[in-house]
């Protein structure tokens, strides 16, 4: 018998939804038991209903799975429900289901600054994870809702723990350049951006802004203080189909040179807790020395898409380094985070 843990996927027809499909296919632990839609999609086999959009192939469990409503009956006999919905369906449905005992793993920005609800990244800030307490004893709910970050925020956060921990962080700029596919499906109508870059993704800076200083922030009886970090970004949509990439630059506390700076980032590990999960990312950064890369194309996909990828490392003349990063926007800024995130708390729980 199947001993897995059943999980749901909502939003399963969409740009994350299929990347959930993708990296939960074969996953050790998780078993997906239903897929739900939008209402007009409900009841339609999910091969019939889904414009699949990634170059791997569907898989074949998933084809004749018949789309259910996006609702707790809907996720059946499903413990856990990995959330691709809209923000503004999440607010709605998420709750819900939490309210009813299934925990919600979500790419929705909908609850990430709610200050009983985690906004997890597992190499970075596993610890934060004890808010869902919080939450079920002052929402009175069985379940609880964890959450991910922007899929720009993800990378940078990544790549900033390290500079964070060892040198202290008095500011940081980036500008970025984000894939199509971090627009959802169909996202940008392609007239707007072949040929082109958008330098507004509406809502993108604000979160860029304040999302890094949350997940960075200290734990303080189970509330969480922002780290004391201004950081100003710039956001760019850009003809890129996966793999978004920050120019970031850094003042640190501390002095440090570039060697320094390549030393703290290469050797860099998630905390014990969460270092052998199943998902998390071998290795958690990779420097790669060449001067021309990351590039998105070629990068991407390291790790399984899970790692996040520096280069460039180097002086900046205002002070402090620069570097450029790159990191898998539906993998490890969506799907992939938010199945880390299960794992995480499946071990929480007790359930692994
Ligand atoms: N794309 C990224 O890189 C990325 C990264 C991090 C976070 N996120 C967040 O993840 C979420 C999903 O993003 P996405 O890019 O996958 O968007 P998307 O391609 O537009 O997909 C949205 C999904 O939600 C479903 N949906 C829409 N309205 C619904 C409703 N009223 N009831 C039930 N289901 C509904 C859609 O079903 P139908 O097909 O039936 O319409 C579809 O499956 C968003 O909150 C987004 O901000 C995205």
């Amino acid at each position: 018998m199947d001993q897995r843990i059943p999980v749901a996927v909502l939003g399963a027809t969409g740009m994350v939804g299929q990347r959930f499909l993708w990296f939960l296919d074969g996953h050790p632990w998780f078993r997906v038991v239903a897929l739900t839609a939008s209402e007009g999609r409900v009841g339609r086999r999910y091969a019939d209903a889904v414009t699949w959009l990634l170059p791997q192939p569907m898989p074949a469990w998933a084809a004749d799975m018949v789309l259910q409503p996006t609702t707790p009956e809907g996720v059946g006999e499903a413990r856990l429900a990995f959330s691709a919905l809209p923000a503004s369906v999440a607010r709605e449905v998420e709750p819900r289901l939490a309210a009813r005992g299934v925990w919600v793993c979500s790419n929705a920005s909908a609850y990430r600054r709610e200050p009983d609800v985690p906004l997890l990244v597992p190499e970075v800030n596993p610890e934060h994870i004890v808010l869902v307490e919080r939450q079920r004893r002052e929402r009175g709910w069985p379940a609880a809702i964890l959450t991910n970050p922007n899929c720009t925020t993800t990378g940078l956060v990544v790549a900033l723990a390290p500079l964070h921990r060892t040198f202290g962080l008095k500011g940081v700029f980036v500008a970025t350049l984000q894939a199509l596919s971090g627009a959802g499906y169909p996202g940008v109508p392609s007239l707007a951006v072949v040929d082109n870059v958008l330098p507004h993704i509406p809502g993108e800076e604000e979160k860029v802004e304040w999302e890094p200083r949350k997940i960075l922030g200290h734990l303080v009886d189970q509330t969480v203080e922002l780290a004391p970090v201004p950081i100003s970004a710039h956001t760019h949509r850009v003809p890129v189909w996966d793999g978004h990439t920050l120019a970031v630059s850094v003042a640190l506390a501390r002095n440090a040179g570039p060697e320094e700076v390549v030393q703290a980032l290469a050797s860099y590990q998630a905390p014990e807790a969460t270092r052998d999960l199943p998902s998390a990312p071998r290795p958690v950064i990779l420097v790669r020395t060449e001067p021309d890369r990351p590039q998105p194309r070629l990068d991407r996909d390291t790790g399984r898409g899970m790692t996040t990828v520096v280069g460039r490392v180097r002086l900046d003349p205002l002070g402090g380094v620069k570097f450029t990063v790159l990191s898998h926007n539906t993998v490890r800024g969506a799907a992939g985070g938010a199945v880390y995130n299960g794992e995480w708390l499946a071990r929480y729980l007790g359930w692994r």
